[in-house]
């Protein structure tokens, strides 16, 4: 059975009554991390991993939800919006930001369902935050851009999940189109679709399977620590608001006036965001050799500078770096401490080079990685 089969099957069976289908996409990113809470540049798109909600207003206030995957139901008044970090919390906070919007909004039946690895650094809970609001929003008839969907799932996970992030993944998921990335200025909340093309190269996720328990809090320190050097910055120069603002040829100046480690994370992101838009000329001139490399310059970067890496992803990037042939690039994707490693590897050496890397990476680790071969999809949509 398929997943939205499922999904519409176990709706009806609860609830007798015709829902509204949407499909809502993890995503990747290729290039830029930890760049969009500094107003620079990302470059995610959307996945063929994603969760489907079936979803009907109910007449009362009353949201009735079913999660296939937990095999769990919650049911919750509008009026009793709690944080906390399960699912249930993430579609909570969606509804505290139409509630607090003073948008139309009342209580709805929902079952969801979906297929994106959680903790793999591929953006369920964006999904889960921004399928829900566009859910809410076509129901109760407001009218929302997707623009501000995002915000709501930003939000929503700021409030109720504690993670301060970026806007990258409510609006990749949001945003996303088939077989191109987003280059997203998180500066003016505006994109241009890039057409991801390399020839005889697929993009692969290997999962280390490792998931930190503190990633959320360390997160929430790697913005703190860019915060602070804006705030010394600004002292002499008053027109910086954001690490946007300083230049590569500024980075001497990074080092006025914060300690040695907010220096050194303030350059990772004023060279990741040069990075990322260097790496937007080469994949619009489908340079896979030159993007590559620059993936792994953003790994080394993430792992020695921002130090968000730990020693699984490290080894897999490493292992990538000594197989010229197979692999173009690789790095650590998302908030960082595991998740997936992203990959660009030829697609002839793709099965040789992942019996390798779990043959290894099984007698240092003593676990398996999982493989993911990904296809760049659309965004949000109702099916
Ligand atoms: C997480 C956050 C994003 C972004 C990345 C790092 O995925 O949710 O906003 O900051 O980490 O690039």
């Amino acid at each position: 059975m398929s997943l939205e089969t499922e999904v519409r099957t176990q709706f009806l069976r609860r609830y007798h009554k015709e829902p509204l289908l949407i499909t809502a996409p993890g995503r990747i990113n290729l290039i830029g991390e930890h760049t969009d809470y500094n107003e620079g540049f990302v470059m995610p798109a959307a996945v063929d991993r994603e969760i489907i909600f079936a979803i009907g207003a109910n007449e009362s206030d009353q949201f009735n939800c079913y999660s296939i995957d937990y095999d769990t139901a919650i049911s919750f008044p509008l009026s009793e919006l709690k944080a906390g970090n399960q699912w249930f919390n993430y579609l909570m906070g969606v509804v505290a930001g139409f509630k607090h919007r003073g948008l139309n909004l009342n209580g709805v039946d929902c079952v969801l369902g979906g297929n994106i690895p959680t903790g793999a650094g591929m953006s369920s809970s964006a999904a889960l935050c921004s399928g829900f609001g566009f859910g809410l929003n076509k129901i109760f008839a407001n009218n929302q851009s997707r623009l501000e969907l995002a915000r709501i799932g930003q939000q929503a996970e700021h409030e109720f999940a504690g993670v301060r992030c970026g806007i990258m993944d409510q609006y990749a998921s949001l945003f996303g189109q088939k077989d191109s990335a987003l280059l997203l200025d998180c500066r003016s909340l505006t994109h241009a679709y890039v057409p991801v093309n390399f020839p005889d190269v697929q993009i692969v996720l290997i999962d280390t399977k490792v998931k930190h328990t503190l990633a959320s809090s360390a997160y929430n320190d790697r913005r703190a620590a860019c915060e602070e050097g804006v705030a010394a910055f600004r002292k002499t120069n008053a027109s910086i608001h954001s690490l946007r603002d300083i230049g590569m040829e500024n980075l001497e100046m990074l080092r006025q006036g914060v300690s040695p480690d907010v220096y050194t994370k303030c350059r990772f992101v004023v060279e990741e965001i040069d990075r990322t838009q260097r790496a937007a000329g080469f994949l619009k001139s489908n340079n896979v050799k030159e993007f590559g490399q620059l993936m792994f310059k953003t790994h080394w970067g993430l792992s020695q500078a921002y130090e968000v890496s730990c020693a699984e992803s490290d080894f897999l990037v490493k292992m990538a770096q000594e197989f010229p042939d197979d692999v173009l690039g690789a790095r650590q994707m998302g908030g960082g401490f595991g998740g997936c490693i992203i990959h660009l590897i030829r697609s002839e050496g793709i099965e040789k080079y992942s019996l390798k890397v779990k043959e290894k990476y099984v007698a240092t680790f003593k676990k398996e990685p999982d493989f993911y071969s990904i296809a760049l999809k659309e965004g949000v949509h109702l099916n």
